[in-house]
């Protein structure tokens, strides 16, 4: 009888024991997302019939809350497909196609109990997002508290990954140079995370749509196990919300090679659309400033002998400005609170009182009148509260100024955003944790509503959310020129052949390219100094996407070589259509980008250390038009070493039909920009 009984609850219970796993593809089916509830919800991710992403767990954890993971299983999947079209009204490209198949899978406790999450999953051709949904329950009714994102993105053979990365939870932010290894070496790091697998594939591991949540950064485990390390709050907690939330999408963009990831929409595409209805104050648009004076040391941002933003240097540079047709000047330094250690007193700022020798109505009055607008400038040194008090009448007063964008920058060390709490209390947090990415969206919504675009350094990471609110128009959120003016060492020939695989897959970067004069401390090696080329240096305007770009140089550097200045003249810094066509992460990169609303096209292709030569097809160009090809090449000679500025000016008559031959120096480039003829 007990035998009996036996084999009956049995054969009642395992088929509710065995684990359910289903699955969703691509569009075009070679990716394959496998879900399974095997001990704990897990997914997979196959690419080409191959491993991308191995079983890798799911789940969260909860300060006063039960876990979600461990024991939930599959109880319920509803699909679905989307193939549709949308605008940027700014960006790469201008019509952006939104493809996937989507599977939202239901986990319950015992497959019984109220206890329950979902896990959404968007497959596109080009990779896939998955975010968790989880409803107000039993439990997580009320404040809820995260302790730990259980998530992890497990690879399958980490000696033969190759990998480049930044580390994260550092002083620095996201300003260091990046480290190639092997995955198994890895430690803690920032996203985008990209690495290549020993079949060749290549894989990103990023986000999308960080909103109200903590920054996910990758603490590695175990073999070539990834798990998601979400930046703290100061007491430790990671992430508050309230019962019924979903978190950002989790993001994997895969490609049977290195150029694949870089024409790839799958970030934007995972961010809601514009909250913004009339974007026509939004100006993508080229800008110069008074800035770079400072970072080599010829002026200062303080008053004295040396201040940079006096009414007088303003007016040259907004006369420089109007009769080159550059449409802003950026000036660092007007307001009070830049003397002394600026980068530790930021509580002093104050962002409506200018020195005594800045007259802001009569500099902008004086740049209006020419068709250039001052680029206004907020430096918080991490005094966020001390920002945030002073916000909005600092919008009020640039708007009334005809100022339309804003550099913002929040130098602190990670982890040392000071705020003041609700008590009055200073508190310490970082700059990717959940109360600075609220923070920095507070100040994307306000400048909006002044109408205001936000260039942001010192960022939290790029998200996509440029979709959602296009008035954040850039960020740095990486290493820039700045550290060829004063980085000790300086970026290596190699940081903008990784930067696009990198930093660029989150989205725009004001990178402030356009180094005229490589030798204000003396040419070679071993000097800090800028490690290009010249014609790397114009390159850097079509491969580092930003819809504004800046001519970074002083005036004087750019009147000297007016020839090679046509190029930053010439470029647009918005695109119909982009398409990166060569490419190797860290050693070389090539992009060709069609104007905006125009016929032309532009290409900048640059190397590494490594001097080499690229023979790109136009074959992106009109077939029915011919082109007069305007290249800015290396010279023979040229090297980043000791012959910089050797370049070749030539033109050519080409057509789509065409190949053209590049050589690169070391450290070198080409930008070219292709004039349609008919
Ligand atoms: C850091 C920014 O990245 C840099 O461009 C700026 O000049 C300084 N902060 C001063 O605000
Ligand atoms: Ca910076």
């Amino acid at each position: 009888m007990k035998k009996i009984l036996l084999v009956i609850t049995t054969c009642l219970i395992s088929p509710l024991l065995l684990a359910k796993s289903v699955q969703v593809k691509s569009p075009d089916g070679n990716i394959v997302v496998t879900v399974n509830d095997d001990k704990t919800p897990n997914y997979r991710i196959d690419f080409n019939n191959e491993g991308a992403i191995e079983a890798s767990r799911l789940g969260l954890r909860f300060q006063k809350a039960a876990e979600l993971g461990l024991g939930f299983a599959i109880t319920d999947t509803q699909r679905n497909t989307v193939d549709s079209n949308w605008q940027l009204p700014w960006g790469e490209r201008k019509n952006v196609r939104d493809h996937y198949n989507e599977l939202l899978v239901t986990f319950s406790l015992d497959r019984q109990s109220a206890n329950t999450f979902n896990v959404r999953f968007k497959v596109f051709n080009d990779g896939i997002g998955f975010r968790y949904e989880v409803p107000s329950q039993p439990g997580l009714d009320g404040n809820i508290a995260i302790t730990n994102e259980l998530t992890e993105f497990n690879v399958g053979q980490p000696e033969q990954t190759t990998a480049w990365w930044i580390p994260s939870r550092g002083w620095n932010r996201y300003e260091y140079i990046y480290q190639t290894t092997k995955l198994i070496d890895v430690d803690h790091v920032h996203t985008p995370f990209t690495f290549k697998l020993a079949n060749g594939h290549h894989l990103s591991i990023h986000e999308a749509a960080l909103v109200d949540y903590a920054g996910m950064t990758l603490q590695k485990q175990r073999g070539g196990s990834l798990k998601a390390d979400l930046t703290p709050w100061y007491d430790g907690i990671l992430v508050r919300k309230t019962a019924g939330f979903t978190t950002p999408w989790r993001t994997v963009q895969v490609s049977k090679d290195a150029v694949g990831l870089l024409n790839s929409d799958l970030i934007l595409n995972l961010n809601e659309p514009s909250k913004i209805e009339d974007t026509s104050w939004i100006e993508p648009s080229k800008y110069v400033g008074i800035w770079w004076g400072m970072h080599v040391g010829e002026n200062t941002w303080g008053s004295g002998d040396k201040h940079g933003a006096t009414t007088s240097e303003t007016k040259r540079y907004m006369d420089f400005a109007a009769k080159y047709g550059f449409k802003g000047v950026l000036v660092e330094g007007w307001n009070i609170g830049w003397d002394g250690q600026w980068y530790d007193n930021g509580d002093v700022f104050n962002f409506t009182k200018a020195y005594d020798d800045f007259n802001i109505k009569a500099i902008t009055e004086y740049g209006l009148a020419k068709g250039v607008r001052l680029v206004g400038h907020h430096e918080t040194s991490g005094n966020v509260t001390n920002y945030r008090n002073q916000m909005e009448d600092a919008f009020k007063l640039y708007q009334q100024h005809g100022v339309r964008q804003v550099k913002t920058g929040y130098v602190a060390d990670g982890g040392k955003i000071k705020r003041i709490d609700e008590n009055g209390i200073a508190r310490m947090e970082w700059h990717d944790g959940q109360f600075m990415s609220n923070e920095y969206l507070y100040n994307i919504k306000l400048a909006a509503k002044y109408q205001i675009s936000i260039n942001t350094h010192e960022p939290i990471k790029d998200t996509g959310l440029r979709r959602t609110y296009p008035n954040w128009i850039a960020r740095e959120g990486a290493r820039g020129q700045e550290y060829n003016a004063w980085g000790s060492p300086p970026n290596p020939p190699s940081h903008t052949a990784i930067l696009p695989f990198t930093r660029m897959l989150s989205g725009p970067m004001d990178f402030t390219p356009g180094t005229f004069d490589m030798a204000f401390k003396g040419l070679g090696a071993d000097t800090d100094r800028p490690q290009t080329t010249l014609a790397k240096q114009l390159a850097l305007y079509v491969v580092i996407y930003s819809p504004i770009q800046m001519a970074s140089d002083l005036p004087r550097n750019y009147e000297a070589n007016l020839p090679a200045f046509q190029f930053i003249l010439d470029v647009p810094t918005d695109w119909q259509e982009s398409k990166a066509i060569a490419g190797e992460v860290g050693k070389y990169v090539a992009f060709a980008r069609q104007e905006r609303d125009g016929d032309d096209w532009y290409l900048g292709a640059l190397t590494n250390e490594d001097a080499r030569t690229l023979t790109l097809s136009l074959d992106f160009l009109d077939k029915t038009k011919r082109y007069q090809a305007q290249i800015y090449r290396d010279g023979e000679k040229a090297n980043w070493v000791d012959n910089p500025y050797e370049m070749i000016i030539e033109q050519k008559e080409v057509s789509a039909a065409d190949s053209l031959t590049l050589p690169l120096a070391t450290s070198g480039g080409a930008a070219i920009r292709f004039k349609a003829l008919n």
